[in-house]
Formats: C-alpha cells, sequence, structure tokens
C-alpha cells in the first residue's frame, strides 16, 4: 500500500497569469490550459470511481485499500480546487472550455455501466497523467520559462499523480476486472483524450488570437514533435500499459520524490 500524503500547496494563485505564461509560448500555454481545463470534471469521476469500487468490496476487503483512497481522493479534491482557480484566470482571459461539458456529456452516458468499467477508465486516464507527470518531471522543456509559481503548480500537480498512479488500477484487479477490457478500454480512453486536448488547444489559441501566427505552430511541432517533445518521450511509457505483465508501479516514481524533497518550502501536508 502507499502511503499517500495530501498536500496544501503555498502558492500565490490570486495574481494574474499572463496570458502567454508558459515561457511565452502561444502553443505550450494552450495546450497546458486545454489540460487544466479538464482536471475539475476528469479528477470528480476518479474520485468518485475509487469510491464506488472501495464500496462494491466485500467489507473484510476494503481495509486494505481504504487509507489509500483516502489519500487519493484527497489528492485529486486538493488539484481539483486548485486547477478550477487557475481556470477562473483562463475565463478571465476570454478562453472557453469546451473539453467539460463534452465530457460531463460522456460521464453521463456511462453512469449506469458498472464500476469496473469506469475504474478502466480511470486507471487509463490515470495512466496517461502518471507518464505525463514522469515528462514534466524530467524534462524542462515543457515548462521552460514558466513563471516559478507555475513550474510549482504543475510539478506539484505530476509528483502527487506519480504517487498515486497504482490506486486505480489496484481496485480494478482487486475487483476482477480483466485484461481484455483494461487495455481496449485504454485505446479508446488514448483515443479521446488526444483528440479532446488538442481539439481544446486549438479552440483555445483561436481566442487567444495566436491562430495564425507562425511562431505559435513552430512552438506546435516542437512540443509534439520535437527532441524533447510528446510523442518522442511518450510513445514508449504509454505503450507499457498494453503489457500483459503491466503494473504502473514499474513506472520509475524518484522524480516525484526528489521533487517533493527539493520543494518542501512549497507545500505543507494537510493536518500536518
Ligand atoms: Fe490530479
Ligand atoms: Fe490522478
Amino acid at each position: 500500500m502507499t502511503d499517500l500524503v495530501v498536500r496544501r500547496l503555498l502558492i500565490d494563485l490570486e495574481a494574474p497569469l499572463p496570458r502567454h505564461w508558459n515561457g511565452g509560448d502561444a502553443f505550450r500555454t494552450a495546450f497546458f490550459n486545454a489540460l487544466s481545463m479538464s482536471f475539475p470534471s476528469g479528477e470528480q469521476f476518479f474520485i468518485d470511481s475509487v469510491r464506488a469500487g472501495i464500496q462494491a468490496l466485500p467489507p473484510d476487503r476494503r481495509t486494505a485499500f481504504e487509507a489509500e483512497a483516502r489519500g487519493f481522493i484527497g489528492q485529486e479534491a486538493t488539484h481539483r480546487r486548485i486547477h478550477a482557480l487557475f481556470n477562473n484566470h483562463l475565463a478571465r482571459q476570454g478562453l472557453v472550455n469546451h473539453w467539460e461539458p463534452r465530457a460531463l456529456a460522456r460521464m453521463r452516458e456511462m453512469a449506469n455501466a458498472e464500476v469496473r468499467t469506469h475504474l478502466a477508465v480511470t486507471a487509463a486516464t490515470e495512466h496517461f497523467t502518471a507518464i505525463l507527470a514522469e515528462y514534466l518531471l524530467t524534462i524542462d522543456a515543457p515548462l521552460a520559462g514558466a513563471e516559478e509559481r507555475l513550474q510549482t503548480l504543475w510539478r506539484w500537480h505530476a509528483s502527487e499523480e506519480s504517487e498515486h498512479r497504482s490506486t486505480a488500477f489496484d481496485l480494478y484487479r482487486a475487483l476482477e476486472g480483466n485484461e481484455y477490457w483494461r487495455v481496449r478500454i485504454f485505446r479508446i480512453v488514448t483515443w479521446i483524450f488526444i483528440t479532446d486536448a488538442l481539439r481544446q488547444t486549438m479552440h483555445n489559441l483561436w481566442r487567444d488570437g495566436t491562430w495564425w501566427k507562425p511562431s505559435t505552430w513552430a512552438g506546435g511541432l516542437r512540443l509534439l514533435f520535437g527532441r524533447d517533445g510528446l510523442v518522442r518521450r511518450l510513445r514508449t511509457p504509454w505503450k507499457a500499459y498494453l503489457r500483459e505483465d503491466f503494473h504502473p508501479s514499474q513506472q520509475d516514481d524518484r522524480p516525484a520524490h526528489d521533487w517533493l524533497r527539493a520543494n518542501a518550502h512549497a507545500w505543507r501536508p494537510v493536518g500536518g
């Protein structure tokens, strides 16, 4: 079992965000803004899935998962709160969140699906957040030039995603979720996640007025296909999920622990 600490982040999120807060790069900013827009509704879904997963276990097997589930829920609830504050700044900048209503509609459609399906979707998305987390914690390029409080915000979230990467997966297994659906749902989630992220990034660029600038697309090519870009860096860890002997704990979580230790001044344990 993983001991999950819920942390309060000690950064000022009242101060406005510069429009191109991510190193002055319009595409990189629009992409991370898009991800942030998906978090409040997505993370609520993860919380609900894990809660329902615990309830679906026979009472004598719940105790083994309860502490970790509490930590998971606390961490995701904090992420939701902080990203909602971040997203308020984006709304004031004139950006419109189209991802959230699409995600909420899909959640309504699958409301009656069994809990294992919800957990498979959660575990699949958590693999995405975990590999994205390792990327943000080990490579400077995606957040290069972002002001310190925003680097802290994204790397704190990344570290906790890395810490709780196994929770939904283990619950899915404990409820005898099978391999076929685990991988099948992962492929579907991959498609939906990538298209939603790109669509929202495009919307953001359009509203931002930087759609027509060549520098925007140069930044986009770098982030997506550059040497330290998403496609090159995430393809191999993405594929790992397809293996039958995959477990999230196989992923290296040292970058997360190192970051949390080196940045202990930026957070306090809740209740500590
Ligand atoms: Fe999160
Ligand atoms: Fe998460």
